[in-house]
């Protein structure tokens, strides 16, 4: 899982009436886990923005920290307690200056432990569940007046659609290219996740939300949008002709907003992979050859234990079939080794399947046991020596397939969007339609622009490439 830290926020004026000069209150908000976290940071921050806040970088400047956390992995909830332990003293010392520093705790952690964490740790004066952040501003509110705040219900009610909109000026510092939730949770009760029950049920944002969303953001200069969610190919939503849509339709329609160029989801699940959204790989060149689907295993055995309801065969026919719609399609996957019952033979399934597809990229996983999963009472865990020697022999293939990607794009006429500088002056950083960043000379074009660029050599992390005549 990547950790993402959010980067520094947009600044309004905000909090001041005709005869008073407020300064804005501060908020640092620190981002842990997944995208659709970095997403949800930045909702939260609009809304806060909004709210009178002004967004900073820094603990010691902030008013106000909010920590966005991930329940994906083993021991989450601890290291949340060890910060929060480090926040009390803080507060403490600025608060006996005279100060007034709140802590508020987001994400999957605040929804799996609740009230739990104000007990454990008092210093927190919010903790709201991610099916509530459209009720931060009014938490925050009750908090300042003493009351400690626990919002973790999951209400039927779409909780963006009552968040204030993001300032047109805040999606610009942010780049151009967006993330976009378009649905959220998951039904599918994989054995070793705790997603189900931290994010809940499936819940599909519905048509005209995502199109005005995106419509705005390219109205603010973003030009590639990544739509989010943890089942994203589960979307479905009724569209304008009263039919009910799936993301294969959602996508072509998207592609038709004006400056809108490229589109990417994320994470897929190979059993809602339809015929629609494979053809839409066929026939839009805005989305983009490069696809999240993860298998977790290569063991039919596994596979069914992990309830992931595909075999090993299946997933790769559909590949085959996602392939031959579109042949430049790169894949990534996400794998666990050492799930309960695992056998070397299970493991060796796993590195067939993934010599038979061929990775460009993939997140690697030791499985840890989440309390509350069906995984977690299995009696046949693996032990961590031979989970860790299959993890090192597992990231030794991919990377391999990484690099043997990265080596055969080079000589590719390729079109990237310039999204940042680089590290060395003189340098801008755009992004391939594979992901990859690819290092150009800054004099090729501005932030924003798509050049067309050959690669000319791999790098560890990212390619280099040269203007076409
Ligand atoms: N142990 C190890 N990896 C896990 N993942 C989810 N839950 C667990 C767990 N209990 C991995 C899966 C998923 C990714 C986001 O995290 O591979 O696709
Ligand atoms: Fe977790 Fe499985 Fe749902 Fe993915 S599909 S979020 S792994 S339960």
């Amino acid at each position: 899982m990547t950790q993402a830290f959010l980067p520094p926020q947009i600044t309004t004026e905000a909090g001041s009436g005709p005869d008073t000069v407020a300064q804005p209150r501060k908020v640092f908000v620190k981002t842990y886990g997944c995208q659709m976290n970095v997403y949800d940071s930045e909702r939260m921050s609009d809304a806060l923005t909004r709210d009178g806040y002004q967004a900073v970088d820094s603990v010691e400047a902030a008013d106000l920290i909010l920590i966005n956390t991930c329940h994906i992995r083993e021991k989450a909830a601890e290291k949340v307690y060890s910060q929060l332990g480090r926040l009390a003293k803080l507060k403490s010392q600025r608060n006996a200056a005279g100060g007034d520093l709140m802590v508020a705790v987001a994400g999957c952690v605040a929804q799996a432990e609740g009230q739990e964490i104000i007990r454990r740790a008092p210093v927190v004066d919010v903790v709201i569940g991610p099916q509530t952040y459209h009720r931060l501003p009014d938490a925050l509110a009750r908090a300042r007046q003493g009351e400690s705040v626990v919002e973790t219900e999951f209400p039927a009610e779409d909780k963006f659609d009552n968040l204030p909109a993001a300032p047109e000026k805040a999606i610009r510092t942010r780049g151009v290219a967006a993330f976009l939730t378009v649905q959220e949770g998951c039904d599918k009760f994989c054995t070793f996740c705790v997603v189900p029950y931290t994010r809940g049920a499936e819940v599909s944002r519905p048509v005209g939300r995502i199109i005005e969303e995106a419509e705005r953001l390219s109205g603010a200069g973003v030009r590639e949008i990544t739509l989010l969610g943890q089942n994203v190919n589960a979307w479905h939503g009724k569209g304008a002709d009263g039919r009910e849509w799936g993301l294969g339709e959602l996508v072509r329609r998207l592609a038709t907003i004006d400056g809108i160029d490229r589109i990417r989801y994320t994470t897929s699940h190979p059993r809602d992979m339809d015929d629609a959204l494979i053809a839409a790989h066929r026939d839009l060149p805005e989305l983009m050859p490069y696809l999240h689907l993860p298998v977790q295993s290569g063991s039919d055995r596994i596979l069914k234990a992990m309830n992931r309801r595909h075999t090993a065969a299946e997933y790769i026919r559909l590949v085959e079939r996602i392939r031959a719609a579109r042949p430049d399609i790169a894949l990534s996957g996400d794998f666990i080794v050492g799930f309960p019952g695992e056998t070397d033979e299970d493991f060796e399934d796993t590195m067939r399947l993934i010599r038979e597809v061929k990775y460009a990229a993939a997140y690697t996983f030791k499985y840890s046991i989440r309390p509350g999963t069906p995984g977690a009472d299995m009696d046949n865990q693996v032990d961590e020596a031979v989970k860790s020697e299959r993890l090192l022999q597992l990231q030794e293939l991919i990377s391999q397939q990484t690099r043997a990607f990265g080596k055969e794009c080079v000589g590719k006429t390729v079109e990237l969007l310039l999204e940042k500088p680089g590290r060395n002056t003189g340098q801008i950083v755009g992004r391939s339609p594979w992901l990859q960043p690819v290092i150009v000379d800054a004099k090729l074009g501005e932030i924003g622009d798509i050049v067309t660029v050959r690669i000319t050599q791999p790098g560890t992390t990212s390619l280099f490439a040269e203007p076409v005549e």
